[in-house]
């Protein structure tokens, strides 16, 4: 099968999650991805949450599939040495170190310019260049807080308030699949100038684009004063900020996350229930209140704001002898937005999502096999074929060979400890 990125060399020089993710993604769709590694210890999410002794984590194996092993002590002459005919004979380099570690391992932008001018070179940081808080390292929650996700997530009143971190990696892997974009898009750029150039994303920023919603919202209450689709309207005050909207959350669609059938027990018996304005009316016909249609206290989205959480507890009392799968195949057949919540076990285990790549199992030398999640973008000719992980340095003496090295020479660099 014809893969759209073939040909395309990139030296991976990312760890942890943020820069990986993207390599990762791109090896997918047919880039040779040379993930370099320090030696012996390589990224630390080899041995980070480690579920089987002395084999990759998870953690690892889940986003650095399809790629290649290099071990290379860039701080050694040597190692520079071979990184930098890397350099000369790659299209990409990525890269998530902590602010200046590029600069200080002697690859500045302007050097690796100079070394190779089609060279695009793809960042993350936590925040923006030039950005007052440039300086700061920075991990996906510390993200999340910057970007603005967490003051917008969560509970506004009660035990529970506070600003709330997503489980969701909306400052690591968001940031990657951003840089992504921006690195092929600089690469169908070069093919218009012959030039290469700079690509970075700031984890702030993906964040941010992320909260597109929550910052249209405080203009409007820069505007208005109020909003009138968050739970805090219309009974309480608002003050100059946007609040937290708790299961209201997104883009501004009524709805509620509701207990099913079971959820005194399970943790995940819900579903979600939009009452969007133009599913109102089979709604109505779905719950057996087509009384409501008429009704003025109910009939438009204005009238059911001050008492929607009645509403919720209505449509509550109508799930309680519904399992999540029963209230969403009722709610199917009239074409009402929802559904279930799913556990992780659940999603795991789904037979669509297994059936369309979403999850898949990949042999592993050292693991046997692991279950990990498939490319979410389908296409109709390519179809990713997820390979195993690297071991640590699996691939450092072919990748060597391949650069021109002689079988002496790379004993030399074996024996110098930069490889
Ligand atoms: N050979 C030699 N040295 C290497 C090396 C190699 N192959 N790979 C990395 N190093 C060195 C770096 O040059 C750096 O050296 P220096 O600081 O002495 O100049 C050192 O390892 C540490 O790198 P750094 O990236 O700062 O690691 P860290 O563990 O201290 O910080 C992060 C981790 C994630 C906080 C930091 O990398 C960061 O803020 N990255 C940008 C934002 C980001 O992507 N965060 C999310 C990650 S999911």
């Amino acid at each position: 099968m014809n893969k759209p990125l073939n040909g395309i060399k990139i030296i991976d020089f990312t760890h942890v999650q943020a820069g990986p993710a993207c390599t990762q993604m791109l090896a997918w769709f047919g880039a040779d991805v040379i993930k370099v590694e320090r030696p012996g210890s390589g990224d630390v999410t080899r041995s980070q949450l480690r579920d089987i002794p002395n084999v990759d984590a998870l953690y690892f194996t889940m986003l650095n599939s399809n790629k290649r092993s290099l071990t290379l002590d860039t701080k050694t002459a040597e190692g520079k040495a071979v990184l930098e005919k890397m350099i000369k004979e790659s299209d990409v380099m990525v890269e998530n170190f902590g602010p200046g570690a590029l600069d200080r391992m002697g690859f500045s932008w302007e050097r690796i310019q100079e070394i190779n001018p089609k060279m695009i070179l793809a960042s993350v940081k936590g925040f923006s260049d030039g950005h007052e808080y440039e300086d700061l390292k920075v991990y996906e929650n510390v993200a999340q807080c910057a970007g603005g996700a967490a003051s917008t997530t969560g509970w506004w009143k009660g035990e529970q308030s506070g600003p709330m971190i997503s489980a969701a990696a909306l400052g690591d892997t968001n940031t990657g699949m951003h840089l992504a974009i921006g690195i092929l898009t600089a690469y169908i750029g070069r093919q218009q100038t012959g030039k290469g150039q700079k690509v970075a994303v700031a984890m702030q920023d993906a964040v941010l684009n992320l909260c597109r919603v929550k910052m249209r919202d405080q203009l409007r209450l820069d505007t208005v004063g109020y909003l009138e689709e968050y739970p805090q309207y219309p009974h309480e005050t608002f003050s100059d900020v946007v609040p937290r909207g708790g299961n209201a959350g997104g883009g501004g669609q009524p709805g509620w996350i509701l207990k099913c059938k079971g959820w005194e027990t399970d943790p995940n018996a819900y579903i979600y229930f939009t009452i969007q304005g133009q599913a109102w009316s089979p709604i109505c016909d779905a719950l057996g209140k087509p009384e409501w249609k008429t009704d003025p206290l109910y009939m438009t989205p204005k009238a059911r704001q001050p008492h929607i959480m009645d509403i919720f507890a209505t449509i509550e009392d109508w799930l309680k002898d519904k399992t999540k799968y029963e209230a969403v195949d009722i709610l199917r057949k009239f074409d009402i937005p929802c559904a279930p919540v799913f556990s992780m076990k659940e999603l795991l285990h789904d037979k669509s999502l297994r059936a369309s790549g979403s999850i898949v199992e990949v042999p592993h030398k050292e693991r046997g096999s692991y279950w990990t999640v498939g490319s979410p973008i389908k296409f109709s000719d390519l179809k990713p074929e997820i390979t195993a992980s690297p071991l640590l340095g699996e691939h450092t003496d072919g990748v060597l060979a391949e650069l021109g090295y002689s079988a002496e020479q790379i004993a030399a660099l074996h024996a110098a400890k930069a490889v």
